[in-house]
């Protein structure tokens, strides 16, 4: 088969199959947020490019060679968003939450674009779940955010993942840090790679983060920010890491996290599994504490972090964490001849309206076909309806796994299928507890179901 083209490289299709497991861990993420009071926020895909360069920053890998950049129809330099911050950011300041009760709690789900190479783990389009929360400079504020990502992956039942943290310092602790880190990687400039060069003069710290490995190799014994760091900085830190200790989350210091964007400023933190290879950071945030004055807004201490759904979802599976994947037919309705077919339409119709997840013959196939067709859709009951059926008011209803057939009277038929399924769950239920069940009224329960 020649089809005309391919999905774009580093970029995937997450087909039906697979989707209710995005689905389900979105949800997740989304009401644990909301225990913690962070309401979403939907942004454009695409902003104006000054957003990104002032925001994560010139020197960045994201912005230097990253970003999906083009100008649009009327001449404006447009990017593609390479993550959610900025653009929360922006919206922030732009409708005036500086004003509203602070801190402002928000939260999304969204699609980034960056232009990566491609590997297990890294695509060129994925997905984040972040949090922002604007308006706090406490470090209870550091913790509780923490916090908020811990209890996602908990809720997940993900194991395992480690809690990396460093401290980045303000920009006036990091002039010193600066210096240092010119005067050590001057020695060995000949070593570094063309960006890193330009870096050198601009902004040494981002060189700590380069993705050439062999800049990398020279930056290992490089002076570590958190002997550099001021007194407040410092305070901040212990405070940050003392909340930690108190709410019993493990946390290894780290001073190599730099984090790859300009942003961030005091606490920065990572976690990082060991099962999904070379991109083993699942989520990762931080303070960034001057970023809205950078865009030219009021000062506004505020943090945040951001998980790759992707990521999430290859360490779920290498740790075999199974999603229940949702039921997608309790019944299929297979008509025999036009009569049926109508009352087919009418039926399942009622059934939808009380919640069922109902479906019949829109293709006009012989009973055979339909019933392969219900087997393949895991339809959960079937209902064959032919000219006797409609006849006798009655309809033998047969259940795909059993095989058994019950007979079903075809008046009223959506309120008693949903009385019958809700008895059947019920002692299918109490049989997989061994009877634990016996003479308790479940039907209230299961009843919310449909
Ligand atoms: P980030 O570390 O660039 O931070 O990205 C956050 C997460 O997004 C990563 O830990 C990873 O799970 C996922 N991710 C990043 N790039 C890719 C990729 N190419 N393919 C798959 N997944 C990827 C930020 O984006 C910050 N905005 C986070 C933040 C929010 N900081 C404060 N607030």
């Amino acid at each position: 088969m020649a089809v005309v083209t391919k999905a774009v490289k580093g970029t995937q299709d997450i087909m039906p199959d697979e989707v209710y497991k995005n689905q389900f861990i979105e949800q997740i993420m989304l009401d644990i947020a909301g225990k913690f009071g962070f309401r979403e926020i939907r942004t454009p895909v695409f902003e104006h490019t000054e957003l990104f360069q002032r925001g994560v920053g010139e020197t960045t890998d994201v912005v230097q060679k990253e970003m999906y950049t083009f100008d649009d129809k009327g001449g404006r330099s447009i990017t593609l968003r390479p993550e959610g911050t900025a653009g929360a950011a922006r919206a922030f300041l732009e409708h005036g939450l500086f004003n509203e009760a602070l801190p402002q709690k928000l939260c999304y789900i969204l699609n980034c674009y960056r232009y990566e190479k491609p590997q297990a783990g890294r695509w060129r389009e994925f997905q984040q779940f972040g949090v922002e929360m604007l308006g706090t400079a406490s470090p209870a504020a550091d913790a509780e955010i923490i916090s908020l990502a811990k209890e996602i992956f908990a809720f997940l039942g993900v194991e395992g993942l480690q809690l990396e943290l460093n401290s980045i310092g303000c920009p006036e602790c990091r002039k010193n840090y600066h210096n240092a880190l010119r005067e050590y990687f001057e020695a060995r400039k000949d070593k570094l790679c063309p960006t890193c060069l330009g870096r050198l003069e601009k902004n040494p710290m981002r060189i700590l983060d380069c993705k050439s490995p062999i800049c990398h190799e020279v930056a290992k014994d490089a002076p570590a920010i958190l002997d550099y760091i001021c007194d407040d900085c410092s305070a901040h830190f212990e405070s940050v890491k003392k909340y930690l200790d108190k709410m019993n989350i493990e946390y290894v210091i780290n001073p190599r996290i730099v984090r790859g964007l300009d942003y961030y400023t005091r606490t920065v933190f990572e976690f990082v599994s060991t099962e999904i290879g070379a991109q083993g950071t699942v989520c990762g945030g931080g303070r960034y504490d001057g970023l809205l004055e950078e865009l030219g807004g009021p000062h506004t201490p505020s943090l945040g972090f951001a998980m790759g759904t992707g990521r999430l979802l290859m360490v779920m599976q290498a740790q075999g964490i199974e999603i229940p994947a949702p039921p997608t037919c309790d019944i299929y309705v297979a008509p025999m001849g036009e009569n049926a077919s109508f009352e087919a339409a009418a039926i399942v119709a009622d059934l939808r309206a009380s919640g069922v997840s109902a479906q019949t013959d829109v293709v006009g196939r012989s009973l055979k076909a339909q019933m392969k067709y219900a087997d393949k859709i895991g339809a959960k009951y079937t209902m064959v309806l032919g000219d006797d059926e409609l006849n006798s008011k009655t309809a033998k209803l047969k259940n795909m796994a059993t095989g058994e057939t019950t007979e079903a009277g075809l008046d009223g038929f959506a309120d008693s299928f949903m009385e019958f399924i809700i008895k059947e769950e019920t002692a299918a239920l109490n049989a997989s507890l061994g009877g634990e069940l016996d003479g308790v009224d479940l039907s209230a329960i299961l009843n919310q179901q449909f």
